[in-house]
């Protein structure tokens, strides 16, 4: 049976975790698999109590005894610094070396998207987001700080190691489910070394995959593209801050935050998932967030466990909830968190 460390975190991820623990309980009455999910505690509460986001001891648990992460989400203005976020996050993504960050971006009805005559057909594709490095290392740091002659360095780290393992990601993704394009997301014309790197490393992986047609686009065309021609795109891959920006425009076309799933993946070890939204603090304890998103991602999570008709049912509980439109306010509908939670039990029941 699959370990699987929930954790709920803060904000609405506390919130919307629950309505997916809630929805993988309803699943494993209902003839789906059965799990040992075990709650941890980590987040801003524990942070500001006992000043510990998280030990080396407890990342070597998450290595050595579990299956999978659930997280809601990191963040809380009581730690205006976000440092416990970093720590727990980035940590789990840098040390758990989980350098696939799968994002699919799929509209499950036309009246969900603000583009103007795109239907569900036009828009379903996938980011691979290189998760392990890019700017995000944090390396660098302030000289002067305060003083009109501050400096601040961050720098962008790229290797060959990690450009080609997220490129390889894309491409057998694509191979895997007969996809016919790999779009490579760069800002080459200004950022050269970089670029230059990712664009030598998707030409050499690229001879690999003779039957899948490339295309390297620098990112603010591709950003313009995917508002205008969003049907184009299956598969794209891109760095780490530009992978984070595309799939916040793509979770913008495609619903909102409310609905935008995430993956982060080392194949053969513990991974982590959570939904693409953070602990919307402007939300939070109202019972206005929307908890499709993290349904959505325990998805992928059965999914990557191997439970593919599991997930497929949690997905199609989702699909069948937004036809009817049993959904949260920013959706249309007239659902708290809760009572999206039960629309979705409802449809697992009768699944
Ligand atoms: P956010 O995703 O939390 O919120 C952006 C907007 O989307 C807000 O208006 C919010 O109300 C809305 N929204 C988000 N999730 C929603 C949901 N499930 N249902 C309905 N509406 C939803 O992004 P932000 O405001 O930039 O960040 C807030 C905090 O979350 C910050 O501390 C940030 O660092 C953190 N964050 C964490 C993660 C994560 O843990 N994976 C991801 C993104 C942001
Ligand atoms: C995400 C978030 C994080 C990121 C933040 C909270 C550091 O925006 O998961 O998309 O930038 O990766
Ligand atoms: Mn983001």
């Amino acid at each position: 049976m699959a370990r699987i460390a929930v954790i709920p975190g803060d904000g609405v991820g506390k919130e919307v975790t629950r309505e997916a623990v809630k929805a993988l309980r309803a699943l494993e009455a209902h003839g789906g698999p059965a799990l040992d999910i075990v709650e941890w505690p980590h987040g801003a509460d524990r942070y500001l109590e006992t000043g510990q986001s998280i030990t080396d001891a407890e990342f070597a648990d998450l290595e050595s005894n579990y299956q999978a992460i659930l997280l809601g989400a990191l963040g809380d203005p009581r730690v205006p610094g976000n440092e416990h976020a970093r720590q727990i996050l980035l940590g789990m993504r840098f040390r758990l070396d989980l350098y696939i960050n799968f994002r699919p971006v799929r509209l499950y009805h036309e009246r969900l998207t603000p583009l103007k005559g795109k239907t569900e057909r036009d828009i379903d594709f996938v980011i691979f987001r290189e998760n392990t490095e890019g700017v995000y290392v944090g390396m660098g740091g302030t000289f002067k700080q305060g003083t009109p002659d501050e400096v601040a360095i961050q720098e962008d780290v790229n290797t060959r190691t990690g450009v080609e393992r997220i490129i390889r990601a894309a491409f057998d993704h694509a191979k895997a489910n007969g996809l016919e394009r790999v779009t490579m997301s760069d800002k080459a014309n200004a950022m050269e070394s970089a670029g230059g790197l990712w664009r030598r490393v998707f030409k050499q992986v690229s001879a690999e995959y003779p039957e899948i047609q490339t295309e390297a686009l620098y990112v603010d065309m591709l950003a313009m593209d995917l508002v205008r021609r969003p049907e184009r795109y299956q598969v794209i891959v891109a760095g780490n801050l530009f992978g984070d920006i595309l799939s916040d425009l793509g979770a913008g076309i495609a619903g909102g935050l409310g609905l935008t799933a995430s993956a982060n993946i080392h194949p053969g070890r513990v991974s982590m998932f959570e939904p693409v939204h953070g602990s919307a603090p402007d939300i939070a304890g109202q019972d206005r967030a929307n908890p499709f998103a993290a349904v959505l991602t325990s998805a992928l999570m059965l999914r990557h466990l191997g439970h593919r008709e599991a997930g497929d049912r949690l997905e199609n509980a989702v699909r069948a909830c937004i036809l009817a439109g049993e959904t949260t306010a920013e959706l249309g509908g007239t659902l708290g968190t809760a009572a999206a939670g039960d629309a979705i039990v409802a449809r697992l029941e009768n699944s």
